[in-house]
Protein backbone atom coordinates (compact mmCIF):
# COMPACT_ATOMS: atom_id res chain seq x y z
CA UNK A 1 0.00 0.00 0.00
CA UNK A 2 1.02 3.68 -0.98
CA UNK A 3 -0.37 4.80 2.03
CA UNK A 4 0.34 8.66 2.73
CA UNK A 5 2.14 8.83 -0.57
CA UNK A 6 0.73 10.19 -3.65
CA UNK A 7 2.18 7.75 -5.66
CA UNK A 8 4.21 4.62 -5.28
CA UNK A 9 7.68 5.64 -7.21
CA UNK A 10 8.17 8.30 -4.42
CA UNK A 11 7.41 5.64 -1.63
CA UNK A 12 9.73 3.53 -3.63
CA UNK A 13 12.50 6.13 -3.46
CA UNK A 14 12.05 6.60 -0.20
CA UNK A 15 12.48 3.14 0.90
CA UNK A 16 16.21 2.73 -0.63
CA UNK A 17 17.79 3.51 2.61
CA UNK A 18 16.09 0.70 3.99
CA UNK A 19 16.68 -1.76 1.08
CA UNK A 20 20.64 -1.01 1.70
CA UNK A 21 19.89 -1.91 5.24
CA UNK A 22 17.90 -5.20 4.93
CA UNK A 23 20.41 -6.39 1.89
CA UNK A 24 23.29 -5.65 4.39
CA UNK A 25 21.29 -7.85 6.80
CA UNK A 26 20.31 -10.64 4.63
CA UNK A 27 23.97 -11.46 3.06
CA UNK A 28 25.43 -11.18 6.20
CA UNK A 29 26.57 -13.99 8.29
CA UNK A 30 26.82 -14.49 12.25
CA UNK A 31 30.91 -12.89 12.30
CA UNK A 32 29.17 -10.00 10.45
CA UNK A 33 31.17 -10.46 7.11
CA UNK A 34 28.90 -10.93 3.92
CA UNK A 35 28.30 -14.25 2.79
CA UNK A 36 27.47 -15.74 -0.33
CA UNK A 37 26.22 -19.57 -0.86
CA UNK A 38 29.04 -21.13 -1.76
CA UNK A 39 28.26 -22.68 -4.96
CA UNK A 40 26.76 -19.48 -6.09
CA UNK A 41 30.96 -18.37 -5.49
CA UNK A 42 32.15 -21.50 -6.43
CA UNK A 43 30.45 -20.85 -10.35
CA UNK A 44 32.07 -17.65 -10.26
CA UNK A 45 35.42 -18.82 -9.40
CA UNK A 46 35.00 -21.75 -12.07
CA UNK A 47 34.13 -19.22 -15.00
CA UNK A 48 36.56 -17.63 -17.00
CA UNK A 49 34.18 -14.69 -18.41
CA UNK A 50 30.80 -13.87 -16.99
CA UNK A 51 28.00 -12.69 -19.23
CA UNK A 52 25.51 -10.65 -17.49
CA UNK A 53 21.98 -10.56 -19.74
CA UNK A 54 19.57 -8.00 -18.52
CA UNK A 55 16.86 -5.60 -20.20
CA UNK A 56 16.32 -2.14 -19.52
CA UNK A 57 16.99 -0.62 -15.64
CA UNK A 58 18.45 -3.96 -14.97
CA UNK A 59 20.76 -3.64 -18.42
CA UNK A 60 22.32 -0.52 -16.80
CA UNK A 61 22.60 -2.31 -13.11
CA UNK A 62 24.48 -4.76 -15.04
CA UNK A 63 26.74 -2.33 -17.04
CA UNK A 64 28.10 -0.65 -13.08
CA UNK A 65 28.53 -4.65 -11.98
CA UNK A 66 30.49 -5.71 -14.84
CA UNK A 67 32.70 -2.97 -13.05
CA UNK A 68 32.35 -4.55 -9.53
CA UNK A 69 33.10 -7.86 -10.89
CA UNK A 70 36.16 -6.65 -13.05
CA UNK A 71 37.66 -4.64 -10.34
CA UNK A 72 37.34 -6.46 -6.95
CA UNK A 73 36.90 -10.29 -8.35
CA UNK A 74 39.19 -9.75 -11.17
CA UNK A 75 37.26 -11.66 -13.87
CA UNK A 76 36.27 -10.35 -17.11
CA UNK A 77 32.40 -9.40 -17.68
CA UNK A 78 30.24 -8.97 -20.18
CA UNK A 79 27.00 -6.86 -20.38
CA UNK A 80 24.47 -7.62 -22.77
CA UNK A 81 21.02 -6.52 -23.69
CA UNK A 82 18.86 -9.64 -23.67
CA UNK A 83 16.95 -9.26 -26.87
CA UNK A 84 19.77 -8.39 -28.97
CA UNK A 85 21.96 -11.63 -27.16
CA UNK A 86 19.75 -14.26 -28.98
CA UNK A 87 20.13 -13.51 -32.84
CA UNK A 88 23.36 -12.06 -32.02
CA UNK A 89 25.10 -14.09 -29.64
CA UNK A 90 29.01 -13.16 -29.58
CA UNK A 91 31.76 -15.97 -29.63
CA UNK A 92 31.51 -17.64 -26.02
CA UNK A 93 34.56 -18.68 -23.63
CA UNK A 94 35.64 -21.99 -23.13
CA UNK A 95 33.87 -21.52 -19.34
CA UNK A 96 31.45 -18.79 -19.65
CA UNK A 97 28.75 -17.93 -16.47
CA UNK A 98 25.46 -16.23 -16.92
CA UNK A 99 24.14 -14.10 -15.10
CA UNK A 100 20.70 -12.94 -15.50
CA UNK A 101 19.37 -9.43 -14.05
CA UNK A 102 15.58 -9.00 -13.62
CA UNK A 103 13.48 -7.21 -11.08
CA UNK A 104 10.46 -9.26 -12.04
CA UNK A 105 11.87 -12.25 -13.25
CA UNK A 106 9.37 -12.76 -15.89
CA UNK A 107 10.76 -10.64 -18.58
CA UNK A 108 10.34 -12.94 -21.71
CA UNK A 109 13.59 -11.32 -23.72
CA UNK A 110 15.55 -12.87 -20.90
CA UNK A 111 14.30 -16.06 -20.10
CA UNK A 112 14.55 -16.65 -23.98
CA UNK A 113 18.66 -16.19 -23.28
CA UNK A 114 18.44 -18.54 -20.23
CA UNK A 115 16.53 -21.64 -22.21
CA UNK A 116 19.19 -21.08 -25.15
CA UNK A 117 21.95 -21.46 -22.54
CA UNK A 118 20.97 -23.58 -20.49
CA UNK A 119 20.28 -25.87 -23.67
CA UNK A 120 24.18 -24.95 -24.14
CA UNK A 121 24.76 -26.49 -21.03
CA UNK A 122 25.58 -23.25 -18.86
CA UNK A 123 25.58 -22.23 -15.41
CA UNK A 124 23.43 -19.39 -14.75
CA UNK A 125 22.83 -17.35 -11.32
CA UNK A 126 19.21 -15.07 -11.41
CA UNK A 127 19.41 -11.94 -9.62
CA UNK A 128 15.81 -11.03 -8.69
CA UNK A 129 13.09 -9.57 -6.40
CA UNK A 130 10.59 -12.20 -6.88
CA UNK A 131 11.20 -15.18 -5.13
CA UNK A 132 9.48 -18.65 -7.05
CA UNK A 133 9.86 -16.36 -9.83
CA UNK A 134 10.35 -17.91 -13.58
CA UNK A 135 13.87 -17.10 -14.12
CA UNK A 136 14.55 -17.99 -10.82
CA UNK A 137 13.21 -21.07 -11.08
CA UNK A 138 14.75 -21.90 -14.06
CA UNK A 139 18.52 -20.92 -13.51
CA UNK A 140 20.89 -22.79 -11.10
CA UNK A 141 20.73 -20.32 -8.88
CA UNK A 142 19.43 -16.91 -7.53
CA UNK A 143 20.65 -14.16 -5.56
CA UNK A 144 17.57 -12.20 -3.80
CA UNK A 145 17.38 -8.37 -3.59
CA UNK A 146 14.82 -7.84 -0.67
CA UNK A 147 13.59 -4.62 -1.83
CA UNK A 148 10.27 -5.55 -1.49
CA UNK A 149 7.27 -5.55 -3.98
CA UNK A 150 7.96 -2.63 -6.90
CA UNK A 151 4.63 -1.40 -8.00
CA UNK A 152 5.94 1.72 -9.95
CA UNK A 153 6.03 0.97 -13.40
CA UNK A 154 9.47 2.80 -13.22
CA UNK A 155 12.50 0.92 -11.37
CA UNK A 156 14.04 2.95 -8.80
CA UNK A 157 14.80 0.62 -5.38
CA UNK A 158 15.10 -2.63 -7.47
CA UNK A 159 18.01 -0.28 -9.46
CA UNK A 160 20.03 0.33 -6.15
CA UNK A 161 19.84 -3.16 -4.25
CA UNK A 162 20.54 -4.85 -7.79
CA UNK A 163 23.39 -3.03 -7.68
CA UNK A 164 24.02 -3.37 -4.19
CA UNK A 165 23.78 -7.09 -4.40
CA UNK A 166 26.00 -6.93 -7.41
CA UNK A 167 28.53 -5.24 -5.02
CA UNK A 168 28.36 -7.96 -2.35
CA UNK A 169 29.25 -11.08 -4.95
CA UNK A 170 32.01 -9.12 -6.29
CA UNK A 171 33.34 -8.37 -3.06
CA UNK A 172 32.67 -12.08 -1.56
CA UNK A 173 34.10 -13.64 -5.05
CA UNK A 174 37.28 -11.20 -4.59
CA UNK A 175 37.84 -12.64 -0.91
CA UNK A 176 37.59 -16.07 -2.07
CA UNK A 177 40.29 -15.79 -4.54
CA UNK A 178 42.48 -13.95 -1.77
CA UNK A 179 42.48 -10.15 -3.30
CA UNK A 180 42.47 -7.35 -0.44
CA UNK A 181 40.16 -4.79 -1.58
CA UNK A 182 40.80 -1.36 -0.10
CA UNK A 183 37.29 -0.87 1.60
CA UNK A 184 34.97 -2.50 3.78
CA UNK A 185 31.70 -2.68 1.77
CA UNK A 186 29.25 -3.51 4.58
CA UNK A 187 30.69 0.13 5.96
CA UNK A 188 30.10 1.76 2.55
CA UNK A 189 26.66 0.28 2.43
CA UNK A 190 25.70 1.80 5.96
CA UNK A 191 27.10 5.09 5.03
CA UNK A 192 25.75 4.64 1.41
CA UNK A 193 21.95 4.19 3.02
CA UNK A 194 22.95 7.60 5.57
CA UNK A 195 23.42 9.71 2.42
CA UNK A 196 20.68 8.31 0.53
CA UNK A 197 18.43 9.24 3.69
CA UNK A 198 20.04 12.69 3.83
CA UNK A 199 18.73 12.90 -0.21
CA UNK A 200 15.30 11.72 0.57
CA UNK A 201 15.16 14.86 3.16
CA UNK A 202 15.61 16.90 0.37
CA UNK A 203 12.91 16.65 -1.85
CA UNK A 204 11.96 20.54 -2.46
CA UNK A 205 15.54 21.05 -3.74
CA UNK A 206 14.83 18.61 -6.30
CA UNK A 207 11.28 19.71 -6.59
CA UNK A 208 12.86 23.24 -8.09
CA UNK A 209 15.48 21.86 -9.76
CA UNK A 210 13.18 19.78 -11.99
CA UNK A 211 10.78 23.00 -12.35
CA UNK A 212 13.93 25.03 -13.42
CA UNK A 213 15.15 22.49 -15.98
CA UNK A 214 12.34 20.57 -17.28
CA UNK A 215 9.00 22.18 -16.89
CA UNK A 216 8.79 23.05 -20.74
CA UNK A 217 11.76 21.57 -22.87
CA UNK A 218 11.48 19.41 -25.68
CA UNK A 219 14.57 17.10 -24.96
CA UNK A 220 17.18 16.64 -22.04
CA UNK A 221 20.62 15.06 -22.53
CA UNK A 222 22.83 13.48 -19.35
CA UNK A 223 26.18 13.21 -19.83
CA UNK A 224 28.95 11.54 -17.63
CA UNK A 225 32.17 9.34 -18.23
CA UNK A 226 32.95 6.28 -16.96
CA UNK A 227 31.01 5.21 -14.10
CA UNK A 228 28.58 8.22 -14.08
CA UNK A 229 27.55 7.45 -17.77
CA UNK A 230 26.01 4.39 -16.88
CA UNK A 231 23.94 6.36 -14.37
CA UNK A 232 23.18 9.02 -17.24
CA UNK A 233 21.62 6.26 -19.61
CA UNK A 234 19.47 5.59 -16.41
CA UNK A 235 18.81 8.81 -15.86
CA UNK A 236 17.52 8.97 -19.16
CA UNK A 237 15.64 6.18 -19.19
CA UNK A 238 14.00 7.64 -16.09
CA UNK A 239 13.24 10.32 -17.35
CA UNK A 240 11.76 9.71 -20.88
CA UNK A 241 9.73 6.73 -19.51
CA UNK A 242 7.49 8.98 -16.72
CA UNK A 243 8.20 12.22 -18.33
CA UNK A 244 7.95 11.78 -22.11
CA UNK A 245 10.81 14.51 -22.42
CA UNK A 246 13.01 12.97 -25.09
CA UNK A 247 15.79 12.03 -22.90
CA UNK A 248 19.24 10.35 -23.55
CA UNK A 249 22.47 9.69 -22.11
CA UNK A 250 25.62 9.92 -23.70
CA UNK A 251 29.49 8.87 -22.86
CA UNK A 252 31.00 12.98 -22.03
CA UNK A 253 33.59 12.22 -24.79
CA UNK A 254 30.94 11.33 -27.72
CA UNK A 255 29.30 14.43 -27.61
CA UNK A 256 31.56 16.30 -29.86
CA UNK A 257 31.24 13.14 -32.36
CA UNK A 258 27.43 14.29 -32.90
CA UNK A 259 25.21 15.01 -30.20
CA UNK A 260 26.69 18.24 -29.79
CA UNK A 261 24.66 19.48 -33.04
CA UNK A 262 21.20 18.99 -31.01
CA UNK A 263 22.32 21.86 -28.27
CA UNK A 264 20.11 24.92 -28.76
CA UNK A 265 19.58 27.70 -26.76
CA UNK A 266 18.07 26.44 -23.40
CA UNK A 267 18.79 22.85 -24.29
CA UNK A 268 18.97 20.99 -20.35
CA UNK A 269 22.37 18.96 -19.99
CA UNK A 270 22.25 16.81 -16.72
CA UNK A 271 26.04 15.90 -15.96
CA UNK A 272 26.74 13.92 -13.80
CA UNK A 273 30.76 14.18 -11.74
CA UNK A 274 31.29 11.77 -9.00
CA UNK A 275 34.74 10.97 -10.36
CA UNK A 276 37.87 12.07 -9.94
CA UNK A 277 39.64 10.79 -12.79
CA UNK A 278 37.48 11.94 -14.96
CA UNK A 279 36.03 14.91 -13.42
CA UNK A 280 38.30 17.27 -15.58
CA UNK A 281 37.04 15.91 -18.88
CA UNK A 282 33.47 15.55 -17.52
CA UNK A 283 34.14 19.67 -17.07
CA UNK A 284 35.25 20.14 -20.25
CA UNK A 285 31.84 19.41 -21.89
CA UNK A 286 30.05 20.99 -19.55
CA UNK A 287 31.87 24.29 -21.08
CA UNK A 288 31.35 22.92 -24.52
CA UNK A 289 27.98 22.53 -24.34
CA UNK A 290 27.30 25.89 -22.15
CA UNK A 291 29.27 27.89 -24.94
CA UNK A 292 26.97 26.83 -27.37
CA UNK A 293 23.56 27.79 -25.60
CA UNK A 294 22.87 24.53 -22.89
CA UNK A 295 21.19 24.93 -19.68
CA UNK A 296 23.53 22.74 -17.44
CA UNK A 297 22.72 20.68 -14.13
CA UNK A 298 25.67 19.43 -12.71
CA UNK A 299 25.04 16.54 -10.06
CA UNK A 300 28.78 16.18 -8.63
CA UNK A 301 30.07 14.64 -5.72
CA UNK A 302 31.52 16.41 -2.47
CA UNK A 303 35.68 16.97 -2.70
CA UNK A 304 34.73 17.32 -6.67
CA UNK A 305 32.57 20.20 -6.71
CA UNK A 306 33.08 23.66 -8.38
CA UNK A 307 31.37 26.68 -7.93
CA UNK A 308 27.68 26.81 -9.77
CA UNK A 309 26.98 22.93 -9.52
CA UNK A 310 23.54 22.23 -9.17
CA UNK A 311 23.30 19.38 -6.51
CA UNK A 312 26.40 17.69 -4.63
CA UNK A 313 25.95 14.74 -3.16
CA UNK A 314 27.59 13.33 0.18
CA UNK A 315 31.33 11.53 -0.64
CA UNK A 316 31.20 7.84 -1.15
CA UNK A 317 33.75 5.50 -2.14
CA UNK A 318 34.21 6.01 -6.11
CA UNK A 319 33.01 2.77 -7.17
CA UNK A 320 29.75 2.81 -5.38
CA UNK A 321 28.81 6.22 -6.59
CA UNK A 322 26.01 4.91 -8.92
CA UNK A 323 23.74 3.96 -5.60
CA UNK A 324 23.96 7.65 -4.73
CA UNK A 325 23.83 9.56 -7.41
CA UNK A 326 21.43 7.95 -8.87
CA UNK A 327 18.72 9.29 -6.35
CA UNK A 328 18.62 13.12 -7.65
CA UNK A 329 17.75 11.50 -11.46
CA UNK A 330 15.07 9.74 -9.76
CA UNK A 331 13.57 12.63 -7.89
CA UNK A 332 14.77 14.92 -10.63
CA UNK A 333 12.62 12.52 -13.20
CA UNK A 334 9.11 12.01 -11.03
CA UNK A 335 8.91 15.87 -10.66
CA UNK A 336 9.38 16.70 -13.75
CA UNK A 337 6.60 13.65 -14.48
CA UNK A 338 4.27 15.49 -11.78
CA UNK A 339 4.95 19.20 -13.04
CA UNK A 340 3.87 18.12 -16.72
CA UNK A 341 0.86 16.28 -15.35
CA UNK A 342 1.79 12.70 -16.36
CA UNK A 343 0.91 9.45 -14.79
CA UNK A 344 3.68 9.06 -12.79
CA UNK A 345 2.87 5.09 -12.03
CA UNK A 346 1.71 3.95 -14.59
CA UNK A 347 3.38 5.50 -17.70
CA UNK A 348 1.91 4.82 -21.34
CA UNK A 349 2.62 2.30 -23.34
CA UNK A 350 3.82 0.31 -20.66
CA UNK A 351 3.80 -2.66 -18.30
CA UNK A 352 5.51 -3.69 -15.01
CA UNK A 353 6.61 -7.06 -16.14
CA UNK A 354 7.62 -7.49 -20.28
CA UNK A 355 6.37 -10.98 -20.86
CA UNK A 356 6.41 -11.35 -24.38
CA UNK A 357 9.54 -11.38 -26.68
C1 LIG B 1 12.52 0.93 -16.32
C2 LIG B 1 11.99 -0.41 -16.23
C3 LIG B 1 12.29 -1.40 -17.31
C4 LIG B 1 12.73 -2.73 -16.71
C5 LIG B 1 12.92 -3.79 -17.79
C6 LIG B 1 13.45 -5.07 -17.22
O1 LIG B 1 12.15 1.71 -15.23
O2 LIG B 1 11.32 -0.74 -15.27
O3 LIG B 1 13.27 -0.90 -18.16
O4 LIG B 1 13.92 -2.50 -16.01
O5 LIG B 1 11.68 -4.02 -18.42
O6 LIG B 1 12.60 -5.61 -16.27
P1 LIG B 1 13.07 -6.73 -15.28
O7 LIG B 1 14.14 -6.15 -14.42
O8 LIG B 1 11.85 -7.12 -14.51
O9 LIG B 1 13.60 -7.87 -16.12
Amino acid sequence: EKGTYPHYMLKEIDEQPLVMRKIIQKYQNDQGELTIDQEIIDAMNDADRIYIIAAGTSYHAGLVGKQFIEKMAKIPVEVHISSEFGYNMPLLSEKPLFIFITQSGETADSRAVLVQVKEMGYKSITITNVQGSTLSREADHTLLLHAGPEIAVASTKAYTAQIAVLAILAEVTAKSRGIELDFDLIHELGMIANAMEVLCDEKEEFESIAREFLTVTRNAFFIGRGIDYYVGLEGALKLKEISYIQAEGFAGGELKHGTIALIEEGTPIIAIATQESVNLGIRGNVKEVTARGANPCIISMKGLESEGDTFIIPEVHELLTPLISVLPLQLISYYAALHRDCDVDKPRNLAKSVTVE
